[in-house]
């Protein structure tokens, strides 16, 4: 593949200095993106990396296709399948709403899984010669990487369907469903015994069926408010696929990329499940140890509403205000008109903040980043434990299209299936101010004991036209 450079420079020795590259770049772009001030660089970090990567790889297949006629072929394979990809990725880019990224993720995840079982079947049938050792460490690849990649494959496609709401949130029971898993773990770790002393086909075979139960079984299990750490999770799992697939391609850039997802994406996974008190083994184990929910339809009595021109005029009393919003701003697309109200009502002499629950929205950080793109400042945006223990001092919340974020059931209720889960305790303002459209649940399916309170009123209808309705009444 090297020869047609000369010297010590080989092609592939050039390729790995520009693998080396992008890999600290991707290593910035990461530290970039833990910042808000400094995301922007980060990403831009993130596409030179990119950028570097592709090239250096297309050259190195250049370089390999003069030569010889599989190189040629390779060229071939590789446009042909940059150019779908690319067209297909800008596609999906362009029409996807804010609020379906994270099933578009979960997509992209179960695309790594079944690349990872592809390339771990490759390396089956076109199998090395290597020398005694070596052949026993390559089975154990091919076995590993075909066995997270079939998990990662179906387990993203069940979180797909779960959040497109192609499938009910609510999760599975089935009978020991933990000893099926354990049971799964310890059949794989004995298939693996085998097959690195006896490769035989059958053997791939029924790892693969084995790990694509189970990768079903695991995100079914898992009920609708813990699939935020399922995203997080399956984008570990796909970080070790794609790094079980460097090693089988023998490509270092494929095994720090994919150990940089793995690691951040379990670390991401573990932030989350502190924030949502979860259990990390519980909800990676796919439900270990929860019990099926008993909360039921309790009757909390009679919801009061109130008008736009009403909470114009609680607003104007206000002293402090805090905007709490959730998942149904993304969907009114209110972040405008909410960075309006805020900026008026500081001019006004009020003490305006937001507070942002951990999992608000459909996906990490999608309150932030709405609020930044309406340009509402920084430093009064506050995470949910800053605002909390200051929102019994607060005059007015304001619940923008938030429902489970702020369920008084996760602190009150033990057999609410959010129970444990912590909240922004909205309930202990002077008033609560709720902005959706109708009494329904929210994503947990839970109802919300909020809005039966004597200080919370409901305002009804789509929360950016309520929004710009207060503005007019100002
Ligand atoms: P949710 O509990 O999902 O509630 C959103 C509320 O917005 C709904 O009750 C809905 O009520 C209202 N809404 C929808 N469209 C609206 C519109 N146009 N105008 C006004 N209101 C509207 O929201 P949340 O408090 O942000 O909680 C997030 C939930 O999603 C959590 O359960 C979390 O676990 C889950 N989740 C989060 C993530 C991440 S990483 N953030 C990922 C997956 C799942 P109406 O229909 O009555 O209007």
């Amino acid at each position: 593949m090297s020869d047609t450079v000369s010297g010590p420079w080989t092609a592939e020795s050039m390729a790995g200095a520009a693998y080396i590259v992008a890999a600290l770049l991707f290593i910035l772009s990461l530290a970039g993106l833990s910042k808000h001030e400094k995301a922007r660089a980060g990403v831009m970090y993130g596409i030179a990396g990119m950028v570097i990567a592709l090239a250096a790889t297309i050259w190195l297949t250049l370089q390999g296709a003069w030569g010889t006629g599989a190189g040629f072929t390779g060229l071939v394979l590789l446009v042909a399948a940059v150019l779908v990809g690319g067209a297909i990725g800008l596609w999906r880019a362009r029409v996807v709403q804010m609020t379906g990224m994270p099933e578009l993720i979960a997509l992209l995840h179960s695309f790594v899984g079944l690349a990872a079982v592809l390339v771990g079947w490759n390396g089956h049938l076109e199998a090395p010669d290597l020398p005694g050792a070596l052949t026993a460490v390559h089975h154990a690849e091919v076995f590993i990487g075909v066995f997270i990649g079939a998990v990662t494959f179906t387990g993203s496609i069940v979180a797909f369907l779960k959040l497109s709401a192609r499938m009910k949130s609510s999760p599975l029971m089935l009978p020991g469903k933990n000893a099926i898993n354990l049971g799964a773990l310890i059949a794989f770790v004995a298939l693996t015994v085998w097959y690195v002393n006896d490769s035989q086909l059958w053997l791939l075979v029924v790892v693969t069926a084995l790990a694509l139960a189970l990768g079903w079984h695991l995100v079914a299990s898992i009920g609708g408010g813990d699939m935020p750490v399922v995203v997080s999770m399956l984008n570990s799992y796909s970080g070790w696929a794609a790094a079980a697939a460097g090693f089988l391609l023998n490509n270092d850039l494929l095994i720090i990329t994919g150990a940089l997802v793995g690691s951040s994406g379990a670390y991401l996974s573990y932030i989350m499940c502190k924030a949502m008190n979860r259990s990390f083994i519980s909800v990676i184990a796919g439900g270990f140890g929860i019990a099926a929910p008993t909360g039921g339809d309790a009757d909390y009595g009679q919801h009061r509403e109130i008008t736009a021109q009403a909470t114009a005029e609680l607003l104007s009393n206000a002293s402090s205000v805090v905007i709490t919003p959730g998942y149904g701003m993304a969907v009114a697309q209110a972040q405008y008109p909410v960075a309006e109200l805020a900026h008026q009502l500081r001019e006004r002499g009020v003490n305006v903040r937001f507070g942002i629950h951990p999992v608000a929205g459909r996906l990490p950080g999608h309150m932030n980043v709405l609020l930044a793109e309406a340009k509402v400042p920084y430093d009064i945006v506050l995470e949910m434990d800053e605002i909390n223990d200051d929102l019994g001092d607060t005059s007015v919340v304001l619940v923008i299209g938030a429902n489970d974020t702020v369920n008084p059931a996760a602190a009150e209720d033990p057999g609410s299936p959010i129970a444990g889960m912590p909240v922004l305790r909205v309930w202990e303002a002077e008033n609560v101010v709720v902005f959706k459209r109708s009494m329904a649940a929210g994503y947990a399916g839970v109802q919300n004991p909020l809005f039966f309170r004597d200080n919370s009123q409901m305002l009804f209808g789509d929360a950016k036209q309520r929004v710009e309705d207060i503005l007019k009444a100002f």
